[in-house]
């Protein structure tokens, strides 16, 4: 059954309750070996429906994520020694999903084994990481893929099909944000109160939404605060961020990012990215499977794919998970790989996020503008 047989302007139908980028006979899919086996855990489950991949090897330092991965995939091969996973010949992609501060290296390590890269959001924290990462992927000719979700999640790839096909004509504004009460996260990963800044961790998913549709973005100017409730954990950097870009086009972005809030779920979702443009608006959100924009009469109309696909975005568990994003996204690179495609984003793209975030830490430490990197 086609969901939408008149929208497949970037070439990816959807099959049955699900996207789909194509099968594989079991035996010719790409083996994918993850690192960091609690969101990375999700992959593992996801990739049941893959039909590009299979998850054939995990590594974590945890004996614990260890046992739980052979507990949902009993046929992979745990360790919790990257270097000896980096060594097998059946791991095709690495795919990484460690605390944020260890992503360059180990992005770097697995370009040195020869192997492409799936890297989750943020790609990395640190701007001064991007040369040598670069360098590594310069020399090994292998490929990344940034597993930014959000984009990956339908509403967001409906949004995205409608602005490609023209029907909301040029983007002129994009209103994007990405809030969340992270207690729980903290409690569960301290790593995210002292090793990173939520300026990556958080608002990489708006950012990436806005670079997505307003290309190189020129300027930023940030403000930021600490909630009460990051004071309570001991953050030292701002964990309510709101930053105004300007891209070089001349078109605008603003992008907020709230982890210390007190949530309104029915009224506002975690993320939603609301696009302006010459022709029309639309509204894609997360983790509702809405997706709402203007149709050639200028009549609002709301997709909702709740009924469809929660069991393929959600395994219908508690919504928030990302099982079906990172199944598109993985199958998605795999597709490029296998076809010589180009990917997005890609290392080159990630990096001018990385470098776009790297300029609202800036600014929120200078209380100025700052230009963005090139
Ligand atoms: N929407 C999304 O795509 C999404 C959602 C949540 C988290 N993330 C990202 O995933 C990454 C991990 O987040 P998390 O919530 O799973 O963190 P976590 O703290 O729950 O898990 C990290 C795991 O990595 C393991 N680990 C740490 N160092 C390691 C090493 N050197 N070798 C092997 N394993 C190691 C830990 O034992 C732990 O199991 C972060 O970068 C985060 O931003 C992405």
């Amino acid at each position: 059954m086609l969901l939408h047989p008149d929208s497949q302007p970037t070439g990816l139908p959807t099959v049955g309750h699900r996207r789909s980028y194509g099968t594989l006979p079991e035996d010719r899919k790409l083996g994918v070996g993850i690192v960091g086996l609690h969101e990375g855990h999700t992959l593992l489950v996801a990739l049941r429906a893959s039909g590009l991949c299979r998850a054939v090897a995990g590594c974590d330092l945890s004996a614990e994520k260890r046992e739980s991965a052979l507990a949902a995939a009993p046929h992979v091969w745990v360790t919790d020694d990257y270097a000896a996973m980096l060594a097998r010949p059946d791991v095709d992609i690495v795919a990484i999903y460690t605390p944020d501060s260890l992503h360059a290296d180990q992005i770097v390590a697995a370009f040195e084994a020869g192997k492409h890269v799936i890297c989750t959001k943020p790609l990395v924290n640190d701007p001064a990481q991007a040369d040598r990462i670069r360098e590594a992927a310069r020399k090994s000719g292998k490929r990344l893929q940034v597993g930014q979700s959000t984009r990956f999640g339908e509403p967001f790839q409906r949004q995205r099909e409608e602005f490609e096909a023209g029907r909301i004509g040029a983007v002129e504004v994009v209103d994007a944000h990405y809030n969340h009460r992270m207690d729980w996260y903290y409690e569960k990963s301290p790593w995210t109160v002292d090793t990173t800044h939520w300026a990556y961790l958080g608002l990489s998913h708006p950012v990436d939404l806005c670079r997505w549709y307003l290309g190189p973005i020129r300027e930023v100017h940030a403000y930021g605060t600490t909630t009460a409730l990051g004071q309570r954990f001991g953050m030292k950097t701002p964990d309510a961020i709101s930053a105004q870009l300007v891209a070089e086009s001349g078109a605008i972005g603003r992008v907020l990012g709230n982890y210390g809030f007190h949530e309104l779920p029915k009224a506002r979702a975690l993320i939603e990215c609301f696009l302006m443009g010459s022709e029309g608006s639309s509204l894609a959100r997360y983790p509702d499977l809405r997706f709402n924009r203007h149709d050639e009469n200028g009549v609002e109309v709301e997709e909702d794919f709740h009924h469809a696909m929660t069991g393929y975005y959600y395994r219908h568990e508690l919504k928030g998970m990302h099982y079906g994003e990172f199944c598109n996204y993985t199958d998605y690179f795999a597709s490029c790989l296998l076809n010589n495609r180009p990917n997005s984003p890609d290392l080159e793209e990630g990096l001018e996020t990385v470098l776009l975030m790297g300029a609202i830490v800036e600014s929120l430490q200078t209380g100025r503008s700052a230009a963005v990197p090139r």
